[in-house]
């Protein structure tokens, strides 16, 4: 007697206490971590065209953004530099003294006890836009780049970030960041590596956010080809043997399937960015009146807890976050 009539699923659908005695995945603000850009100046707020209700802000505001977000509940902050000054190496996101690290130091001030980590890679501070130095030929020097992604990754540490998430997907790049943070003392400063990173079009608007488009070419010779899922798995397994402690899947809609598979095989905290393109569809499509903007961004951030992430980076981090506390 294992089917119908005696056996009804719709019992446990009746009403919503029922459902939600009985739902599998949950959202908690503490599993959302809120994105940031940091711009030039004091007292700086600046809109993002196609990013609907997002802000570039100064650093000195990174204080009060961190005290709403720590009210809000939310898991963390992700710091992204967006500085005047590029050059070929991307010198200026390696200065102690930047606007990554005076936003690490404005927030940690605020609330100490938030989360802060800081995106570590070339492309924001590099005049051609790519996320490492370049070769001659035009090609992204691999071995070159990572001696600078320490020396950035070390620039946040010292300034006080919790987390510092390269993203560049240089080979080598969590060993030689491991190696530069333990001979500085700074062995308690974790590393979220963006493992499984696609280059996806998905990014599209944070190009326009962070300005960091590159000038020439494409990001395909290092971020990894959409249709791969089993290389995913190497590249997860690769950055956890150099001493990742944290890794992500990124783009998150698209990729379910490698955020679960990751879930599947490996054991440290798993999460998933909900990018700048899968923001920006959404709130166009709500905006139009074509979806129901709030629903359609719960049922978004829940499939991705479902999928496996054990937390999300999204720009709908505060939004979402206040809907939760109801
Ligand atoms: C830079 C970086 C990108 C994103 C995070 N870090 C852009 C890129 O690789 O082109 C994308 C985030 C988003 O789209 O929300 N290395």
């Amino acid at each position: 007697m294992t089917g119908f009539p005696v056996v009804r699923s719709r019992r446990l659908r009746r009403g919503e206490g029922i459902r939600r005695l009985v739902r599998e995945a949950r959202l908690s603000p503490a599993q959302l971590v809120l994105p940031l850009f940091v711009i030039p100046g004091k007292g700086q707020r600046q809109p993002i065209a196609s990013m609907p209700g997002v802000e570039r802000l100064s650093a000195d505001l990174c204080g009060e953004e961190a005290r709403s977000a720590k009210s809000l509940g939310l898991g963390g902050l992700l710091l992204f530099g967006v500085p005047d000054e590029k050059d070929a190496t991307g010198s200026s996101g390696r200065d102690p003294d930047g606007l990554v690290p005076r936003a690490i130091r404005a927030a940690k001030e605020a609330a100490p006890e938030l989360p802060v980590m800081a995106d570590v890679c070339l492309c924001d501070y590099t005049d051609h836009g790519h996320c490492g130095v370049l070769l001659p030929s035009g090609e992204v020097d691999n071995d070159a780049t990572l001696p600078l992604l320490a020396d950035q990754a070390l620039a946040y540490a010292r300034a006080g970030a919790d987390v510092v998430a390269p993203s560049d997907m240089m080979d080598g790049r969590v060993a030689a960041i491991r190696r530069g943070l333990d001979e500085a003392g700074l062995s308690d400063t974790a590393i979220l590596s963006y493992a499984a990173k696609y280059a996806s079009a998905f990014y599209g608007p944070f190009r326009e956010a962070a300005n960091n488009r590159p000038r020439q070419g494409d990001r395909k010779g290092y971020q990894m080809d959409p249709a791969n899922g089993r290389e995913a798995l190497r590249e997860v397994a690769l950055d956890i043997e150099e001493g990742a402690d944290m890794v992500m899947v990124k783009p998150a809609m698209a990729y379910l399937d490698v955020v679960r598979a990751v879930r599947e095989r490996f054991d440290v905290p798993l999460l998933a960015y909900n990018v700048s393109g899968e923001y920006s569809m959404l709130e166009a499509a709500a905006a139009n009146g074509w979806i129901d903007g709030q629903r359609a961004m719960l049922e978004m951030l829940t499939g991705i807890r479902r999928a496996g992430a054990d937390a999300i980076i999204t720009y709908f981090a505060p939004k979402a976050a206040r809907l939760l506390a109801g």
